[in-house]
């Protein structure tokens, strides 16, 4: 038995696979966050080698102190994690502040985890305090379509949320609380951290103007089911409106409200706006 046959890790790397195959991880654009159980740190703790020095993660996390990540690399490609995880890949432990992380597997050629691990950090530590310990896996894509549309949509959660909703009748039952949007920011460090996890406490989707979108889930599936949910809405709604800038019939705020009660989704009021067409 290899750490390659440990169920998370496998999860992982295929989750990897699946955002390169559908082009949302050009070069090294993207990265994926896994908060281990703690079943699972003790699975994996024969593999580990000794651990590396404690870095700064750039922020500070003290609800997830003494927790485990599985990480991707930071400039490390997600179409090659499948080949080869111990070099794309890693498994950090943060101390006992929240404020350092050290590497116990994995970037065996060197490097370290994602540059954008203040802001998977701090959207695990909201997670994991607003859905009561259940949500584990943080994913950040490159979406193509989503990324469109932050040129031509106001930056505005509404207006993206009720866009979003209305290209696709099961939207609003998988992303029932919609999605937040950030205005360009520099990526990479505590400020974009900071306003994404501020916009994690309301939804599980926040789009980043021009450059992608994070989604937080309770495990691979829920996550990229969401990423792909959105991303597949984005695409109809790019495809819609170069066709044309008007739609000539949609999905009403009445059959989105019948929508919610057959389906017992709450759907906030705010997004069910009369828009004077
Ligand atoms: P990393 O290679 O550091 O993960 O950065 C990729 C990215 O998408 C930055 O937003
Ligand atoms: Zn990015």
């Amino acid at each position: 038995m290899t750490i390659l046959d440990v169920e998370f890790v496998n999860g992982f790397i295929r989750m990897c696979n699946d955002g390169w195959l559908q082009g949302w991880h050009e070069r090294n654009g993207g990265n994926l966050s896994y908060r281990l159980k703690p079943e699972e740190v003790e699975n994996v703790k024969s593999f580990f080698h000794e651990p590396g020095e404690w870095k700064a993660i750039g922020t500070s996390v003290p609800a997830l102190s003494g927790e485990y990540f599985m990480v991707t690399g930071s400039g490390k490609y997600f179409r090659n994690v499948i080949l080869d995880p111990e070099d794309t890949t890693c498994i950090i432990e943060l101390d006992e502040q929240g404020e350092n992380y050290r590497i116990l597997w994995g970037l065996r050629n060197g490097g370290r985890p994602t540059s954008e691990l203040p802001s998977h950090l701090m959207n695990h530590e909201v997670k994991k305090l607003a859905s009561n310990d259940t949500h584990r896996v943080i994913y950040h894509a490159h979406t193509t379509n989503v990324i469109a549309l932050t040129f031509v949509l106001p930056l505005q959660d509404e207006v993206f949320t009720r866009e979003l909703w209305e290209m696709a009748t099961e939207c609003p039952v998988v992303f029932p609380s919609g999605v937040g949007v950030v205005g360009w920011m520099v990526p990479g460090g505590r400020d974009i951290a900071v306003a994404t996890s501020d916009l994690m406490k309301k939804y599980d989707v926040a789009i980043w103007a021009h450059h992608g979108m994070f989604v937080s889930g309770e495990n691979f599936d829920l996550t990229f089911g969401l990423m792909h949910t959105v991303e597949k809405s984005a695409e109809i709604l790019v495809k819609t409106l170069s066709m044309s800038p008007n739609k000539l019939q949609t999905i009403t705020p009445q059959n989105f409200r019948d929508l919610a009660k057959d389906f017992n989704v709450t759907l906030p009021e705010r997004f069910l706006y009369e828009k004077g067409e």
